[in-house]
C-alpha cells in the first residue's frame, strides 16, 4: 500500500454511527452556519491589505479566491456526504490517503485554525478601537493597539479577547442557533447596508489604473483574501450533526459561499468605486507591504488618508463619504460579530485536536475533559494561550497569510483524496458527486497551489518550517503510539463513561 496506514472508511463511519450526537441543523440553518462562520475579518479589515496589494485590481482577487473555494468547496461536499463524520480535511485524508498524510493535514488545520483566530482577534481589535474613539472619545495609544511590526508593542485588545473567548469555551459557552442567527443577520445587515450607500456613489475614474501593482499583485491580494473565505468548510465539520447529511451538506457548503462571494465583489467594488483604493509606493514606485513599519510610516506620512492606512476599512469608508453614524454602526456591528468567528476558530481546532488524539496521534491528556464544565478544558487553555500571544504580536494580514497556507495544503489534500477515492473505491455510494471531477478536482489542486505559491516568502517559510516540526512530532511520539498503528480498533464504546459530548457542540448546532 503506497500510502501507508490507513484507517477504513468503514471504520470511520462506524465509529460515527456509534456516536450519539443528534442530528439536528438542515440545509438552511447549515448555509447560516457556514455564513457565519465565513464573514469576518476578511471583508472587514483585510481589503485594506488586498488594496495595498493590488488597488483596484482586488475585485479581480476576489473572484479568483471565490473560484478556488468553490471547485475546493465541491470537493468537500463529495467528501463530507461520504464521510460525515467530525474531523473535516484530517478525517477524509486518514481514510484516504494514510497516516502520516493526515497528519500533515491535522497539523496544517492548526494554523488554518488557530492562527486565523488570532488574525480575527487582530481584526477585531482595529473595530474595537474605532468603537472606543467614536463612541467613547478615548483614543487608546498605537502602543497597546498594536504589534510590534504594526507599529505598536503589544495589541491589548486582541490579547484580551482571545482570553475571552478562550475563557468562554472552556466554561462550555455555545454559541445557540438564535444568536448565530442574530450576528448572521447583524452581518448581512452591515454588508447590504454598506453596499446601499457606498454603490450609488461610486465614481469610475477611481478604478483607474486598475492593476498599478500588475498581475502579481493581484495573485498575491487573491492569497491573502482568501482568508475571506475561510470557514465554509466548518459547515463540513458539522456533519455529525445534520439531517440527510447527503443533500443538506453540499447545499450548506456551496450555498454560504455563493452568497458571500457576491456580497464580497460587490463591496469591494463599493470601497474602490468610492474612496479610491490605489497602493502606497515606495520611493522606487514598488507597493509596500502590508503590516510593515514602513506602511505604518507612508501612512504617518499622510496623515492615513487612504483606506489601505485603515484597521477598520468598511467604517472608514462609510466616514469618508459622509456617513460618519452609519459608518460607526458598521463597527458596532463588526465589534459585535467578529467575536463569533473567533469563537467558532477556536472551537474548530479544539475539535481537530480532540479526534487527532481520539486516534492516539496526540496525548489523550490532552482531551480530558472537565468534570464541572464537560468541556476539553486542557487543550482548550493551551490553544488559546497561543492565539492570544498570536494576536498581541502580530499583524492582521501576516496571521491571515499563515492561516491560508495551512488551509490551502488541507484543501488540496482533500481534493486529490476525491480523485484517489474514486480510484480505490468506485462503487462507494457518493450521495454528492462533484460534477466533472477529472476537471474540478484539478483545477481545486492548481488553484490551490497557485494561491499557495502567490503567498510571501515568509509565510511559506514559516509553513514549511511548521511542516518540519510536525514531521518530528510524527516521528517522535506520533507514530509509535497511534491507535490504528496499534491495531486497535476504535469503536468508542466506551464514550458512554464520559460526557457525551466531549466538545462543545458546534456553534449553532444542537441544544443538548
Ligand atoms: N473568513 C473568516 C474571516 O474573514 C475567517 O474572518
Amino acid at each position: 500500500m503506497i500510502f501507508g496506514r490507513i484507517k477504513p472508511l468503514d471504520a470511520i463511519l462506524a465509529t460515527a454511527e456509534k456516536k450519539s450526537l443528534t442530528r439536528t441543523l438542515g440545509a438552511f440553518q447549515l448555509t447560516m452556519l457556514g455564513v457565519g462562520a465565513i464573514i469576518g475579518t476578511g471583508i472587514f479589515v483585510l481589503t485594506a491589505e488586498a488594496a495595498q496589494k493590488a488597488g483596484p485590481g482586488m475585485m479581480i482577487s476576489f473572484i479568483i479566491a471565490g473560484l478556488v473555494c468553490a471547485v475546493a468547496a465541491l470537493c468537500y461536499a463529495e467528501m463530507s456526504s461520504m464521510v460525515p463524520v467530525s474531523g473535516s480535511a484530517y478525517t477524509y485524508s486518514y481514510a484516504v490517503m494514510g497516516e502520516m498524510l493526515a497528519w500533515m493535514v491535522g497539523w496544517a488545520l492548526v494554523l488554518e485554525y488557530a492562527v486565523a483566530a488570532g488574525a480575527v482577534s487582530v481584526g477585531w481589535s482595529g473595530y474595537f478601537v474605532g468603537l472606543l474613539r467614536e463612541f467613547a472619545g478615548i483614543d487608546l495609544p498605537t502602543a497597546l493597539t498594536l504589534g510590534p511590526i504594526d507599529g505598536g508593542i503589544i495589541n491589548v485588545p486582541a490579547f484580551i479577547i482571545a482570553l475571552l473567548v478562550t475563557w468562554l469555551l472552556v466554561i462550555g459557552t455555545k454559541e445557540s442557533a438564535f444568536i448565530n442567527a442574530i450576528l448572521v443577520a447583524v452581518k448581512i445587515g452591515a454588508l447590504i447596508l454598506f453596499c446601499a450607500l457606498a454603490l450609488p456613489v461610486m465614481q469610475s475614474k477611481n478604478f483607474e489604473p486598475f492593476a498599478p501593482l500588475g498581475f502579481g499583485g493581484i495573485s498575491a491580494a487573491a492569497a491573502s483574501i482568501f482568508f475571506a473565505y475561510v470557514g465554509f468548510d466548518a459547515v463540513s465539520t458539522a456533519a455529525e450533526e445534520t439531517k440527510n447529511p447527503q443533500r443538506n451538506m453540499p447545499i450548506g457548503l456551496i450555498g454560504s459561499l455563493a452568497i458571500c462571494t457576491i456580497f464580497y465583489i460587490l463591496v469591494a467594488a463599493g470601497v474602490i468605486g468610492t474612496v479610491g483604493a490605489q497602493p502606497l509606493v515606495d520611493a522606487a514606485g514598488k507597493g509596500i507591504a502590508p503590516g510593515s513599519t514602513e506602511l505604518a510610516a507612508a501612512c504617518a506620512n499622510i496623515g492615513s488618508q487612504a483606506v489601505v492606512c485603515s484597521k477598520e476599512a468598511l467604517a472608514w469608508t462609510l466616514r469618508e463619504i459622509g456617513w460618519q453614524q452609519v459608518g460607526n454602526l458598521i463597527g458596532l456591528a463588526a465589534g459585535l460579530a467578529l467575536p463569533s468567528v473567533v469563537l467558532m476558530m477556536m472551537f474548530g481546532q479544539t475539535r481537530i485536536f480532540f479526534v487527532m488524539s481520539r486516534d492516539g496521534l496526540l496525548p489523550a491528556k490532552l482531551s480530558k475533559v472537565h468534570p464541572k464544565y464537560g468541556t476539553p478544558h486542557v487543550v482548550t487553555i493551551i490553544t488559546g494561550v497561543f492565539v492570544a500571544f498570536f494576536a498581541a504580536l502580530f499583524p492582521v494580514g501576516a496571521l491571515a497569510d499563515i492561516s491560508n497556507s495551512g488551509t490551502l495544503f488541507a484543501f488540496a489534500m482533500v481534493a486529490i483524496a476525491v480523485l484517489v477515492l474514486r480510484k480505490t473505491d468506485p462503487n462507494r455510494r457518493r450521495p454528492f458527486r462533484t460534477p466533472a471531477v477529472m476537471v474540478v478536482a484539478p483545477l481545486a489542486v492548481a488553484g490551490c497551489i497557485y494561491l499557495f505559491f502567490s503567498l510571501s516568502f515568509y509565510t511559506l517559510a514559516l509553513f514549511f518550517g511548521w511542516a518540519f516540526f510536525g514531521l518530528l512530532v510524527y516521528f517522535g511520539y506520533s507514530r509509535s503510539r497511534s491507535h490504528v498503528g496499534r491495531g486497535i480498533v476504535d469503536t468508542h464504546e466506551d464514550d458512554a463513561g464520559v460526557p457525551p459530548l466531549p466538545v462543545p457542540p458546534l456553534p449553532g448546532g444542537p441544544k443538548d
